[in-house]
Protein backbone atom coordinates (compact mmCIF):
# COMPACT_ATOMS: atom_id res chain seq x y z
CA UNK A 1 0.00 0.00 0.00
CA UNK A 2 1.29 3.74 -0.95
CA UNK A 3 1.48 6.34 1.97
CA UNK A 4 -0.40 9.04 1.82
CA UNK A 5 -0.37 12.53 3.58
CA UNK A 6 -2.28 14.89 3.43
CA UNK A 7 -2.76 18.54 5.80
CA UNK A 8 -5.14 21.27 6.28
CA UNK A 9 -4.58 24.50 8.02
CA UNK A 10 -7.24 24.98 10.50
CA UNK A 11 -8.17 28.33 9.80
CA UNK A 12 -11.96 29.20 9.09
CA UNK A 13 -14.18 25.72 8.62
CA UNK A 14 -14.70 23.66 5.54
CA UNK A 15 -17.08 24.90 2.59
CA UNK A 16 -18.06 22.88 -0.47
CA UNK A 17 -15.27 23.52 -2.50
CA UNK A 18 -12.74 21.83 0.44
CA UNK A 19 -15.64 18.93 0.09
CA UNK A 20 -15.56 18.57 -3.50
CA UNK A 21 -11.81 19.25 -4.35
CA UNK A 22 -10.26 17.67 -1.31
CA UNK A 23 -12.22 15.76 1.67
CA UNK A 24 -14.37 13.68 -0.80
CA UNK A 25 -11.83 12.15 -2.21
CA UNK A 26 -9.72 11.83 1.22
CA UNK A 27 -12.77 9.69 2.20
CA UNK A 28 -11.83 7.35 -0.82
CA UNK A 29 -8.31 7.07 -0.61
CA UNK A 30 -8.80 6.02 2.65
CA UNK A 31 -9.84 2.30 1.92
CA UNK A 32 -6.70 1.94 -0.69
CA UNK A 33 -3.87 3.57 0.67
CA UNK A 34 -2.04 4.17 4.11
CA UNK A 35 -3.47 7.34 5.12
CA UNK A 36 -2.08 10.13 7.16
CA UNK A 37 -4.31 13.00 7.45
CA UNK A 38 -3.45 15.92 9.62
CA UNK A 39 -4.28 19.36 11.09
CA UNK A 40 -1.06 21.39 10.41
CA UNK A 41 -1.50 23.44 13.54
CA UNK A 42 2.09 24.45 13.71
CA UNK A 43 2.08 26.12 10.50
CA UNK A 44 -0.70 28.16 11.69
CA UNK A 45 1.49 30.02 14.11
CA UNK A 46 2.90 31.67 11.14
CA UNK A 47 -0.02 34.15 11.57
CA UNK A 48 -0.21 34.67 15.13
CA UNK A 49 -3.29 33.23 16.22
CA UNK A 50 -4.62 34.04 19.41
CA UNK A 51 -4.94 30.52 21.90
CA UNK A 52 -8.33 30.81 21.95
CA UNK A 53 -9.16 30.81 18.12
CA UNK A 54 -6.39 28.79 17.48
CA UNK A 55 -7.83 25.90 20.05
CA UNK A 56 -11.36 26.54 18.05
CA UNK A 57 -9.99 26.31 14.78
CA UNK A 58 -8.63 23.03 15.41
CA UNK A 59 -11.61 21.33 17.09
CA UNK A 60 -13.81 22.78 14.45
CA UNK A 61 -12.25 21.08 11.44
CA UNK A 62 -11.56 17.79 13.55
CA UNK A 63 -15.09 17.99 13.70
CA UNK A 64 -15.66 18.93 9.92
CA UNK A 65 -12.94 15.70 8.68
CA UNK A 66 -14.87 13.47 10.79
CA UNK A 67 -18.25 14.49 9.43
CA UNK A 68 -16.78 14.46 6.40
CA UNK A 69 -16.36 11.34 6.21
CA UNK A 70 -12.56 10.37 7.45
CA UNK A 71 -12.48 7.48 9.46
CA UNK A 72 -10.33 7.15 12.50
CA UNK A 73 -10.45 3.42 12.40
CA UNK A 74 -9.04 3.13 9.05
CA UNK A 75 -6.66 6.59 7.98
CA UNK A 76 -4.97 8.14 10.85
CA UNK A 77 -6.10 11.34 11.61
CA UNK A 78 -3.99 13.64 14.13
CA UNK A 79 -2.78 16.70 15.02
CA UNK A 80 0.67 18.04 14.05
CA UNK A 81 1.39 19.54 16.95
CA UNK A 82 1.01 16.08 18.77
CA UNK A 83 3.98 14.40 17.11
CA UNK A 84 7.14 16.00 18.00
CA UNK A 85 9.08 13.51 16.09
CA UNK A 86 8.10 16.12 13.11
CA UNK A 87 9.91 19.19 14.68
CA UNK A 88 13.18 17.16 14.73
CA UNK A 89 12.68 16.10 11.31
CA UNK A 90 11.73 19.94 10.59
CA UNK A 91 15.45 20.82 11.99
CA UNK A 92 17.33 18.21 10.03
CA UNK A 93 15.94 19.19 6.86
CA UNK A 94 16.64 23.24 7.84
CA UNK A 95 20.12 22.44 8.30
CA UNK A 96 19.93 21.52 4.73
CA UNK A 97 17.87 24.19 3.25
CA UNK A 98 19.17 27.12 1.96
CA UNK A 99 18.11 30.81 2.60
CA UNK A 100 17.78 31.66 -1.04
CA UNK A 101 16.00 28.93 -2.57
CA UNK A 102 13.44 29.20 1.03
CA UNK A 103 13.42 32.94 0.14
CA UNK A 104 12.38 32.24 -3.95
CA UNK A 105 9.42 30.50 -2.59
CA UNK A 106 6.09 31.74 -4.16
CA UNK A 107 4.16 31.11 -1.05
CA UNK A 108 6.79 33.11 0.91
CA UNK A 109 7.03 36.23 -1.53
CA UNK A 110 3.18 36.54 -1.34
CA UNK A 111 2.74 36.43 2.39
CA UNK A 112 5.59 38.81 3.13
CA UNK A 113 3.39 40.83 0.96
CA UNK A 114 0.44 40.13 3.10
CA UNK A 115 1.99 40.37 6.28
CA UNK A 116 4.90 42.85 5.93
CA UNK A 117 4.60 43.90 9.78
CA UNK A 118 5.17 40.03 10.59
CA UNK A 119 7.96 38.73 8.39
CA UNK A 120 8.64 35.61 11.06
CA UNK A 121 11.51 32.53 9.99
CA UNK A 122 8.46 30.42 10.49
CA UNK A 123 7.23 32.03 6.98
CA UNK A 124 10.57 31.24 5.07
CA UNK A 125 10.92 27.72 6.62
CA UNK A 126 7.10 26.71 5.87
CA UNK A 127 8.26 24.27 3.23
CA UNK A 128 10.94 22.46 5.07
CA UNK A 129 7.85 22.27 8.22
CA UNK A 130 5.73 20.69 5.23
CA UNK A 131 8.71 18.57 4.08
CA UNK A 132 8.70 16.99 7.59
CA UNK A 133 5.21 16.58 7.73
CA UNK A 134 5.15 14.49 4.81
CA UNK A 135 8.82 12.47 4.80
CA UNK A 136 8.31 11.73 8.46
CA UNK A 137 5.49 8.88 7.22
CA UNK A 138 8.12 8.69 3.99
CA UNK A 139 4.96 9.29 1.93
CA UNK A 140 4.99 8.96 -1.76
CA UNK A 141 1.35 10.68 -2.28
CA UNK A 142 0.33 13.86 -1.65
CA UNK A 143 -3.52 15.02 -2.37
CA UNK A 144 -3.11 18.73 -2.71
CA UNK A 145 -4.01 21.22 -5.19
CA UNK A 146 -1.87 23.06 -8.29
CA UNK A 147 -0.79 25.95 -5.36
CA UNK A 148 0.66 23.48 -3.33
CA UNK A 149 2.80 22.23 -6.50
CA UNK A 150 6.18 24.33 -5.77
CA UNK A 151 5.88 23.29 -1.83
CA UNK A 152 6.06 19.25 -3.20
CA UNK A 153 8.86 19.96 -5.45
CA UNK A 154 11.14 21.56 -2.77
CA UNK A 155 9.69 18.80 -0.67
CA UNK A 156 11.79 16.20 -3.29
CA UNK A 157 14.56 18.49 -3.02
CA UNK A 158 14.87 18.55 0.99
CA UNK A 159 14.90 14.80 0.90
CA UNK A 160 16.95 14.12 -2.36
CA UNK A 161 19.91 16.14 -0.74
CA UNK A 162 19.32 14.15 2.47
CA UNK A 163 19.79 11.57 0.32
CA UNK A 164 22.84 12.50 -1.46
CA UNK A 165 24.40 13.85 1.56
CA UNK A 166 24.36 10.82 3.35
CA UNK A 167 24.69 8.52 0.40
CA UNK A 168 21.41 6.69 0.93
CA UNK A 169 18.39 6.07 -0.56
CA UNK A 170 16.08 6.59 2.35
CA UNK A 171 13.73 9.15 1.46
CA UNK A 172 11.04 8.52 -1.44
CA UNK A 173 9.73 11.39 -4.03
CA UNK A 174 6.39 12.32 -2.90
CA UNK A 175 4.47 13.22 -5.73
CA UNK A 176 1.05 15.29 -6.32
CA UNK A 177 -2.01 12.52 -5.96
CA UNK A 178 -4.36 13.41 -8.96
CA UNK A 179 -7.45 11.32 -8.44
CA UNK A 180 -7.75 10.15 -12.03
CA UNK A 181 -11.31 12.07 -12.90
CA UNK A 182 -11.07 15.82 -14.19
CA UNK A 183 -10.81 18.20 -11.25
CA UNK A 184 -14.33 18.99 -10.19
CA UNK A 185 -14.96 22.63 -10.66
CA UNK A 186 -16.79 24.65 -7.72
CA UNK A 187 -17.33 28.17 -8.33
CA UNK A 188 -18.15 30.59 -5.87
CA UNK A 189 -21.44 33.01 -5.60
CA UNK A 190 -20.08 35.83 -6.50
CA UNK A 191 -20.09 35.52 -10.63
CA UNK A 192 -16.36 34.72 -10.71
CA UNK A 193 -13.39 32.23 -9.66
CA UNK A 194 -13.87 29.51 -7.45
CA UNK A 195 -15.23 28.92 -4.49
CA UNK A 196 -13.13 30.18 -1.36
CA UNK A 197 -13.74 31.64 2.22
CA UNK A 198 -10.69 34.47 1.35
CA UNK A 199 -13.05 35.42 -1.55
CA UNK A 200 -14.93 37.87 0.29
CA UNK A 201 -18.31 36.84 2.50
CA UNK A 202 -21.02 34.99 0.92
CA UNK A 203 -18.71 33.66 -1.55
CA UNK A 204 -18.71 30.49 -0.38
CA UNK A 205 -20.85 28.04 1.52
CA UNK A 206 -19.75 26.08 4.61
CA UNK A 207 -20.59 22.64 5.11
CA UNK A 208 -21.81 23.81 8.93
CA UNK A 209 -23.61 26.64 7.77
CA UNK A 210 -27.14 27.15 8.87
CA UNK A 211 -30.43 26.77 6.02
CA UNK A 212 -30.95 30.34 6.84
CA UNK A 213 -27.72 31.55 5.51
CA UNK A 214 -27.14 29.69 2.86
CA UNK A 215 -30.65 30.68 1.29
CA UNK A 216 -29.58 33.94 1.92
CA UNK A 217 -26.27 33.78 0.68
CA UNK A 218 -27.48 31.86 -2.73
CA UNK A 219 -30.16 34.39 -3.23
CA UNK A 220 -27.32 36.76 -2.99
CA UNK A 221 -25.88 35.39 -5.70
CA UNK A 222 -24.77 37.04 -8.68
CA UNK A 223 -26.77 36.85 -12.05
CA UNK A 224 -27.97 38.96 -14.80
CA UNK A 225 -30.98 40.39 -16.49
CA UNK A 226 -31.39 36.74 -18.57
CA UNK A 227 -31.37 35.46 -22.08
CA UNK A 228 -32.91 37.35 -24.95
CA UNK A 229 -32.18 34.43 -27.48
CA UNK A 230 -32.83 31.06 -27.48
CA UNK A 231 -30.13 28.99 -26.83
CA UNK A 232 -27.44 31.49 -26.22
CA UNK A 233 -23.91 30.79 -24.50
CA UNK A 234 -24.13 31.23 -20.37
CA UNK A 235 -22.43 34.11 -19.04
CA UNK A 236 -20.11 32.87 -16.39
CA UNK A 237 -21.76 33.87 -13.05
CA UNK A 238 -25.23 31.72 -14.54
CA UNK A 239 -22.95 29.02 -15.79
CA UNK A 240 -21.52 29.20 -11.90
CA UNK A 241 -24.64 28.62 -10.88
CA UNK A 242 -25.45 25.89 -12.93
CA UNK A 243 -22.32 23.97 -12.29
CA UNK A 244 -23.25 23.97 -8.66
CA UNK A 245 -26.27 23.34 -9.57
CA UNK A 246 -24.64 20.05 -10.91
CA UNK A 247 -23.12 19.20 -7.57
CA UNK A 248 -26.08 19.42 -5.23
CA UNK A 249 -29.42 19.20 -7.72
CA UNK A 250 -30.92 16.31 -9.41
CA UNK A 251 -30.18 15.49 -12.95
CA UNK A 252 -34.30 16.52 -13.43
CA UNK A 253 -34.12 20.18 -11.55
CA UNK A 254 -30.74 20.53 -13.58
CA UNK A 255 -32.39 20.17 -17.09
CA UNK A 256 -35.23 21.56 -16.63
CA UNK A 257 -33.64 25.18 -15.53
CA UNK A 258 -31.33 24.31 -18.47
CA UNK A 259 -34.05 24.38 -20.98
CA UNK A 260 -35.82 27.51 -19.51
CA UNK A 261 -32.80 28.96 -20.23
CA UNK A 262 -32.48 27.73 -23.57
CA UNK A 263 -36.00 28.82 -23.88
CA UNK A 264 -35.76 32.41 -22.57
CA UNK A 265 -37.84 31.40 -19.76
CA UNK A 266 -36.18 31.62 -16.51
CA UNK A 267 -36.83 33.18 -13.48
CA UNK A 268 -33.43 32.94 -11.50
CA UNK A 269 -35.07 33.58 -8.48
CA UNK A 270 -36.47 30.45 -8.91
CA UNK A 271 -33.25 28.37 -10.04
CA UNK A 272 -31.60 29.91 -6.64
CA UNK A 273 -34.91 29.26 -4.09
CA UNK A 274 -34.30 25.74 -5.73
CA UNK A 275 -30.39 25.23 -5.67
CA UNK A 276 -30.51 26.64 -1.76
CA UNK A 277 -32.74 23.99 -0.93
CA UNK A 278 -30.97 21.76 -2.92
CA UNK A 279 -27.52 22.72 -0.76
CA UNK A 280 -29.45 22.84 2.27
CA UNK A 281 -30.25 19.28 1.53
CA UNK A 282 -27.17 18.19 0.71
CA UNK A 283 -25.08 19.54 3.41
CA UNK A 284 -27.61 18.36 6.58
CA UNK A 285 -25.65 15.30 7.36
CA UNK A 286 -22.60 17.09 7.39
CA UNK A 287 -24.58 20.56 9.87
CA UNK A 288 -26.08 17.70 12.09
CA UNK A 289 -22.70 15.52 12.62
CA UNK A 290 -20.52 18.77 13.31
CA UNK A 291 -22.85 19.85 15.81
CA UNK A 292 -23.27 16.41 17.34
CA UNK A 293 -19.03 16.17 17.43
CA UNK A 294 -18.86 19.89 18.30
CA UNK A 295 -20.44 18.49 21.54
CA UNK A 296 -18.80 15.38 21.81
CA UNK A 297 -15.35 16.57 23.23
CA UNK A 298 -14.80 12.91 24.52
CA UNK A 299 -15.14 11.19 21.35
CA UNK A 300 -12.74 14.14 19.97
CA UNK A 301 -10.13 13.58 22.62
CA UNK A 302 -10.13 9.65 21.85
CA UNK A 303 -10.08 10.11 18.23
CA UNK A 304 -6.89 12.74 18.66
CA UNK A 305 -5.38 10.37 20.93
CA UNK A 306 -5.70 7.41 19.18
CA UNK A 307 -4.17 9.32 15.88
CA UNK A 308 -1.38 10.41 17.74
CA UNK A 309 0.09 7.09 18.66
CA UNK A 310 -0.67 5.89 15.13
CA UNK A 311 0.90 9.07 13.62
CA UNK A 312 3.75 8.69 16.29
CA UNK A 313 4.57 5.04 15.78
CA UNK A 314 5.29 5.67 12.32
CA UNK A 315 7.05 9.24 12.81
CA UNK A 316 9.36 7.62 15.63
CA UNK A 317 10.42 4.54 12.98
CA UNK A 318 11.54 6.94 10.32
CA UNK A 319 13.34 9.34 13.26
CA UNK A 320 15.22 6.82 14.88
CA UNK A 321 16.54 5.56 10.89
CA UNK A 322 17.43 9.37 10.55
CA UNK A 323 19.14 10.14 13.69
CA UNK A 324 21.45 6.98 12.87
CA UNK A 325 22.21 8.07 8.82
CA UNK A 326 23.10 11.65 9.85
CA UNK A 327 25.70 9.51 12.88
CA UNK A 328 23.68 10.28 16.16
CA UNK A 329 24.14 6.71 17.73
CA UNK A 330 24.29 5.49 21.57
CA UNK A 331 27.81 5.17 22.56
N1 LIG B 1 0.57 23.92 2.91
C1 LIG B 1 -0.69 23.22 2.88
C2 LIG B 1 -1.80 24.23 2.53
O1 LIG B 1 -1.64 25.40 2.73
C3 LIG B 1 -1.00 22.56 4.18
C4 LIG B 1 0.01 21.51 4.53
C5 LIG B 1 0.94 21.57 5.51
C6 LIG B 1 0.18 20.27 3.86
N2 LIG B 1 1.67 20.44 5.52
C7 LIG B 1 1.25 19.62 4.54
C8 LIG B 1 -0.47 19.64 2.80
C9 LIG B 1 1.68 18.35 4.13
C10 LIG B 1 -0.03 18.38 2.38
C11 LIG B 1 1.04 17.74 3.06
O2 LIG B 1 -2.83 23.82 2.07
Amino acid sequence: METVVSGIRPTGHLHLGNFFGALRNFTIMQREHRCFFFIADYHSLTTHPTPQDLHGNIKHVLAEYLAAGIDPEVATLYLQSDVPETIELYLFFNMNAYIGELERCTSFKEKIRKQPSNVNAGLLTYPTLMAADILIHRATKVPVGKDQEQHLEMTRTFGNRFNRMYGVDYFPEPQAFNFGEALIKVPGLNGTGKMGKSEGEGNAIFLADEPEVIRKKVMRAVTDSGPIQPNQPRPEAIENLFDLMQLVSSKDTLRFFGEQYDQCTIRYGDMKKQLAEDMILFTAPFREKIKDLLSNEAYLRKVALEGKEKARESASATLSEVRSLIGFKPF
